[in-house]
């Protein structure tokens, strides 16, 4: 079985995120693992379990996935889901430094587990979590961007 974990903060989870949730699980793996972490360096909005429901929220009517909190190391989590791929969004070239530094790093700690990216679909290409953030926090309108629970979410940190 090809197996992929999809790790990230998620804060929140957004429609360029499912983009490639769903991309990924109905035409490359046989099951996606979205593995929201816990012990990011990043200050986040959502506590960790919010974090998982909206993106479970988001994501209702897509099969072979599971959406998992996950504290630690991410290559020891993706070994106990039997995972060999770690699957990431790669939007424009300022990721790239990051992901590429992340990945490396992520290699030598297990040789085993290979690191795959997918570009966005063009309508998500500029699309990432913190500018949801602040467009909802300024009055903006992010339905474009977020599920409806996700949107509702925020306008209710907001208030
Ligand atoms: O969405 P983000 O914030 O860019 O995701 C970063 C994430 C969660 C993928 C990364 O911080 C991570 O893998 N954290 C788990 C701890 C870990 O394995 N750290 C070593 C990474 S080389």
């Amino acid at each position: 079985m090809n197996i992929a974990v999809y790790p990230g903060t998620f804060d929140p989870f957004t429609n360029g995120h499912r983009d490639l949730v769903q991309r990924a699980a109905s035409n490359i793996f046989d099951k996606v693992y979205i593995c929201v972490a816990e012990n990011s360096r990043k200050d986040t909005l959502f506590s960790l379990d919010e974090r998982i429901e909206l993106a479970k929220r988001s994501l209702s009517e897509i099969e072979n996935i599971e959406v998992i909190g996950f504290n630690g190391l991410l290559v020891d989590f993706a070994k106990e889901l039997k995972a060999k791929v770690i699957l990431r969004g790669l939007r424009v070239v300022s990721d790239f430094e990051y992901e590429f530094q992340m990945s490396s790093m992520n290699k030598k700690l297990n040789n085993g587990i290979e690191s795959i990216f997918l570009t966005p679909s063009e309508s998500y290409a500029f699309l990432s979590s913190s500018l949801v953030k602040e467009i909802a926090e300024l009055g903006g309108d992010v339905s474009e961007f977020v599920s409806k629970e996700v949107k509702e979410a925020i306008q209710r940190k907001y208030k």
